[in-house]
């Protein structure tokens, strides 16, 4: 199916995003948000976004006018969605309101039309429920910022037929993506397979096996990760983060529960950069590093690794995603300098097999040996 127009529900910061680089990349889109002030600003996002673009000649002037001459703005979803071959919603991450915002979308948009979701962590399959087209409902989930951030997770749900998946690859490779395949999971690719760095980061700090500034430090200089765990859960924002973590806790039970440090940091309003605060200080006085524990940098960094690894292996025992796909997800999602199964072949299956059962022998079952290793 040829997709022409695009309605984009919810003007914020992924929403415009997405109705700028499709306007940018030939589609006819109109923006739609219940606030006539988000609206504006999402609208007054893109300007400035395109005249960003055109100051350093990434768009020539009537490139940026014909950009702007193919989008629109309303408050009113019926007409947003009326002629619509895709309609991309990214309001509030709140169940309730996106199928009330899908079902309207359904009773309007002509039979044709695909509805996609950018959710972050809500089930394709339980949004689709409000809706009676579930073969023609997908998830689109793009990654901020969105014009510069390559990635988009095209996730399938249960019902999503193969056309439907066909179109929202060829719209996403249309506006400059490079799509990866997942199947309806909690977290999806990269949210699932980054949550394990954080998480056993802190572990090993509560533990008292390594200070932050040696895990850190371990993972930027021998593993080339362009920020350590512990900065970068600073920089993406802790409550973020604990989100996420919880959104994974809750689905998928004890094996992501979020740690006492990072849940009291956020408790405490220390929720990273934003706040000036959050694993470490920022502004003011320097602060000063902890009395290192002396832990084997080479040592951090394949404990952190393995996890993930065996993380990625769990997506693929479970057909959620291709070997490929999460490699391809991981480097351009999640920055990571290899993809999990490129970590995986650096060190040798035997060793991560090996590592795992040490793991799993220590700590019990969130460490269980993968079908794939078996
Ligand atoms: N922010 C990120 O980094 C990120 C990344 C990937 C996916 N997402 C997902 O994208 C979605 C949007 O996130 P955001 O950060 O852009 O949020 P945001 O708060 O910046 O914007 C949400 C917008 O939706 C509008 N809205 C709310 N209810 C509406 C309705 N019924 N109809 C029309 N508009 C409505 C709001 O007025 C607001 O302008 C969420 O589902 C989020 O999980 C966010």
């Amino acid at each position: 199916m040829d997709v022409n127009k695009i309605a984009v529900v919810g003007a914020g910061l992924m929403g415009s995003g997405i109705a700028y680089i499709s306007a940018w990349h030939g589609f006819d889109v109109t923006m739609v948000d219940v606030n006539q002030d988000a609206l504006e600003d999402g609208m007054e996002r893109i300007r400035s976004d395109v005249m960003t673009g055109v100051d350093k000649g990434k768009l020539s002037l009537s490139e940026a006018q014909s950009l702007m001459g193919r989008l629109k703005s309303t408050t009113n979803l019926e007409d947003a969605v009326g002629d619509a071959d895709l309609i991309i919603e990214a309001i509030f991450e709140n169940m309730k309101v996106k199928k009330e915002v899908f079902s309207k979308a359904d009773k309007h948009a002509p039979p044709h039309a695909i509805l996609a979701t950018n959710t972050s962590s809500l089930s394709i399959d339980e949004l689709a429920t409000a809706t009676d087209r579930p073969e023609k409902f997908i998830g689109m989930h793009y990654f901020s910022p969105v014009a510069a951030m390559k990635l988009i997770e095209i996730v399938i749900g249960e019902k999503t037929s193969d056309e439907t998946i066909e179109t929202a690859i060829k719209v996403g490779e249309k506006q400059g993506k490079e799509p990866v395949k997942a199947r309806d999971s909690p977290g999806f690719i990269v949210n699932r397979i980054l949550m394990p760095v954080l998480r056993e980061a802190i572990l090993l700090y509560e533990d008292g096996i390594a200070t932050k500034e040696e895990i850190d430090s371990a993972m930027t200089s021998k593993a080339k990760f362009p920020a350590g765990p512990f900065a970068l859960g600073d920089f993406v924002g802790l409550d973020i983060a604990y989100h996420a973590m919880s959104t994974l806790y809750q689905e998928l039970g004890d094996c992501f529960k979020p740690p006492e440090t990072l849940k009291q940091l956020v408790e405490d309003g220390k929720i990273g950069t934003k706040a000036k605060e959050g694993f470490y200080k920022y502004g003011g006085e320097p602060e000063e590093p902890e009395e290192p524990k002396g832990a084997d940098p080479d040592w951090l960094v394949t404990r952190i690794q393995v996890p993930v690894i065996r993380e990625a292996m769990i997506l693929v025992d479970e057909e959620i995603a291709k070997k490929d796909a999460i490699d391809k997800a991981m480097k351009l999602g999640a920055s990571f300098p290899k993809g999990p199964f490129e970590m995986a072949e650096d060190i040798g299956h035997d060793k991560v097999k090996e590592e795992i059962e040490k793991l799993e022998e220590k700590h019990g079952e969130c460490y269980s040996v993968p079908e794939m290793l078996k």
